[in-house]
């Protein structure tokens, strides 16, 4: 028989402690992960730190560390959808990593958002099948709070232009985002699906979030979403990677002004934000 041999068949580690699919092992990575889909972006985002090493490319998923403005801070690339971003979080959540941070790219539902504008989600319709496969589909996929504070933080800071609201997660970018199919194809059930999710306050489309906010949720972890709106689907427009660097931007200062809060937490015992902060930022919250 040829082949290496893992610890075991049900939680599979090699004999250097690198779990199975993100070949990490605990120290490599920090507790703040940014989680791109795209493995092109984890080296983007790479780009802006003070410095960075790779830790392990296997499949699409590909992992940089690194330090950012002097914290520790980690990259790795999800793929595109639920299954193997559930994975992910998985493998990072076992090697030590417990706040993660999605930078993506996403359509957005209403003509105001700007394409090259980003949408900071506070929670996503989980259209998607992997979270169910983890908890009933009533369970609410939320984003925490700190995490979105940090990110809103982080725009305002920068000056980039943003909108907080709620996402839809999917499992398919054409018929599931009510896009047609191949030779036309859109089945009656998705006919009219943007109209409704309009209808219901729900302002983009992406395909991960959902999956990383249940997750993070089950565990006790942390996790918020921060996209470049690359496509509109009212005004029809679409270009490829508009806002993409501001997204990459925010998630990485929002890492920053996270591990201050956390040392302001250890330190004193106390949350850094203020109740009156969060109501001023929840004020924010665009209802369209
Ligand atoms: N990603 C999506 O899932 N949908 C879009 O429209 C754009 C990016």
């Amino acid at each position: 028989m040829t082949g290496k041999r893992l610890s075991s068949a049900s939680s599979p580690v090699d004999e250097a402690g690198r779990v199975y699919h993100l070949m990490v092992k605990p120290g490599d990575v920090s507790r703040y992960v940014l989680l791109p889909g795209d493995p092109g972006r984890v080296l983007r985002i790479a780009s802006f730190w003070d410095e960075s090493w790779k830790i392990a490319e296997h499949r699409e998923y590909l992992t940089y560390s690194g330090r950012y403005k002097g914290v520790f801070i980690s990259a790795t690339s999800t793929g595109i959808g639920a299954p193997s971003t559930a994975i992910a979080v998985e493998e990072l959540a076992r090697v030590g990593s417990d706040t993660f941070i999605r930078v993506g790219t996403t359509g957005a539902l209403r003509k105001e958002i700007g394409v090259g504008d980003l949408i900071i989600s506070v929670g996503a319709v989980r259209f998607e099948g992997t979270s169910k496969q983890y908890v009933f589909p009533e369970y609410p996929a939320v984003a925490s709070i700190d995490v979105v504070l940090a990110l809103v933080t982080a725009a305002e800071e920068l000056g980039v232009k943003y909108h907080l609201g709620i996402t839809a997660s999917t499992d398919s970018f054409y018929v599931g985002q009510e896009r047609p199919g191949y030779k036309g194809y859109l089945p009656p059930h998705q006919k009219g699906l943007i109209d409704y999710l309009k209808s219901v306050n729900v302002i983009n489309f992406e395909m991960e979030a959902a999956t990383i906010f249940t997750l993070a949720n089950i565990y006790r972890l942390r996790a918020g979403s921060v996209c470049a709106a690359i496509a509109n689907r009212e005004t029809e427009e679409f270009v490829v990677d508009a806002g993409v660097d501001d997204a990459i931007k925010v998630a990485n200062e929002a890492v920053k002004i996270l591990s201050e809060w956390d040392t302001i937490m250890k330190e004193t015992g106390r949350p850094s934000v203020s109740a009156k902060t969060i109501i001023e930022w929840y004020k924010k919250l665009r209802r369209f």
